[in-house]
């Protein structure tokens, strides 16, 4: 499975959604990063980071020869990417899935219209495109489709909107942010990190670290759970 994240804005959760969404349940794929700065680089240390502009013909040739690849496009190379897509015309098609996530601020929402549209004008079918709804406050789960209603309105023949296609706002993702590990990854530590963090010798650095990975076990399951739902119904249409 080849899958695009895109979005023409910042900030939607798109290398969140590389990182601990797909890279886990995608063990095999290639990652790839698009982004002119070389940002993010601790978060997934697997990806292969280029630049749209002068190395789109290498994702060209990657797209050609891998079958499992993860294309985090980097808000920052939108532009450039849309350039090329159409001068390498049917590349897009070469993708299996494009998610878009987006995020409940009116911004996001009318950038999200912005951004499926211009993959309808490119030839994408409605069949391939995702909208992800992302950091969706728990106690608004019911409410997806009142806080999204204008941009569901614009874009449900053009993509699917499927409003359990919901990631919730979890502090997990920022605690994570700087460092590789995933939410799986917190999911599967055993370690008692409580006892560490009751050490007297340890230095103070070392105990905000052991408390930091000890609420980071206890937020890691609700989170895995919404992330398992969210990725076997993507892959399940
Ligand atoms: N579901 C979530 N809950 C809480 N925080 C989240 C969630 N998803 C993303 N975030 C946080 O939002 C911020 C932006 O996310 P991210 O870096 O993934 O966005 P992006 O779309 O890749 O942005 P850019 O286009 O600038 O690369 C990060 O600090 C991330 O930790
Ligand atoms: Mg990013």
């Amino acid at each position: 499975m080849k899958v695009l994240v895109a979005n023409v804005s910042g900030n939607m959760g798109k290398t969140t959604i590389v990182k601990h969404l797909l890279c886990p349940r995608m063990q095999d794929a290639k990652v790839i990063c698009l982004e002119s700065i070389n940002s993010g680089t601790d978060e997934i240390p697997s990806a292969i980071h280029m630049n749209a502009e002068d190395e789109f013909r290498n994702l060209v040739d990657v797209l050609a020869i891998e079958d499992d690849l993860i294309v985090d496009l980097g808000s920052s190379e939108s532009k450039q990417m849309i350039r090329k897509l159409k001068e390498y015309e049917s590349s897009i098609h070469d993708f299996d899935i494009i998610v878009v996530p987006v995020v409940p601020d009116h911004k996001a929402q009318e950038d999200t219209v912005t951004t499926i549209l211009t993959l309808n004008s490119l030839g994408v079918q409605r069949e391939k495109i995702f909208v992800l709804f992302n950091k969706i406050a728990v106690h608004q789960a019911g409410k997806v489709s009142d806080l999204f209603a204008p941009m569901i309105q614009s874009v449900r023949d053009m993509a699917i909107v499927d409003t359990n296609l919901s990631i919730f706002q979890y502090e997990i993702y920022d605690a994570l942010k700087s460092e590789p590990t995933t939410v799986n990854d917190a999911a599967r530590d055993n370690k008692d990190w409580k006892a560490v963090a009751r050490n007297p010798q340890l230095e103070s650095d070392e105990r905000i670290d052991a408390l930091q990975r000890n609420r980071n076990q206890k937020a890691a399951p609700a989170a895995l759970r919404n992330l398992d739902s969210v990725f076997d119904l993507l892959v399940s249409y």
